[in-house]
């Protein structure tokens, strides 16, 4: 079976398309969803793509990425300035993370310059807007592959 790839979303991403569009752009999360899992099929990768507004719901995801996922994309959302929960269970997974945010988090408020994501991300995107996803899914597969050779 192909490998399959954690796509996780954070808090307040549901609302992706209404949400300050012009910071954050007017595709909704079920276009991005449908981009990824597009990309993903053409370098033989399998997507769950998840979102949720719970710190809990994203820690149990990740728990459950480190027996059935390859790799994860992560857009933690606002719990990327604030959760050591998320990088400690992130710090459990053993493949390639890639952590993604959709506005250049460094051009907004000091806050949203500190991540404790980074600290485990093999990788991270941010300002592309929907478009990181793509780019995260493109790394993924090559790290994936790079692993696997
Ligand atoms: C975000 C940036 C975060 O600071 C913010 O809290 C979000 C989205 C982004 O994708 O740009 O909710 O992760």
């Amino acid at each position: 079976m192909a490998p399959e790839i954690y796509i996780i979303n954070g808090p307040n991403l549901n609302l992706l398309g209404k949400r300050q569009p012009h910071i954050y752009g007017h595709e909704t999360l079920a276009d991005v969803e449908v981009e990824c899992v597009r990309v993903a099929g053409e370098h033989g990768l399998r997507v769950r793509f998840l979102q949720s507004n719970a710190e809990f719901e994203i820690i149990n995801w990740i728990h459950e990425a480190r027996e059935a996922a390859a790799g994860i994309v992560i857009n933690p959302a606002a719990f990327t300035h604030t959760s050591v929960a998320i990088l400690d269970a992130l710090n459990t997974f053993d493949h390639p993370i890639i952590e993604v945010h959709i506005s250049n988090v460094h051009k907004r408020e000091a806050f949203r310059h500190h991540s404790y994501v980074s600290a485990i991300a093999s990788g991270v995107i941010a300002g592309f807007g929907t478009q990181g996803y793509v780019f995260a899914v493109q790394r993924l597969a090559f790290l994936i592959k790079a692993q696997q050779a």
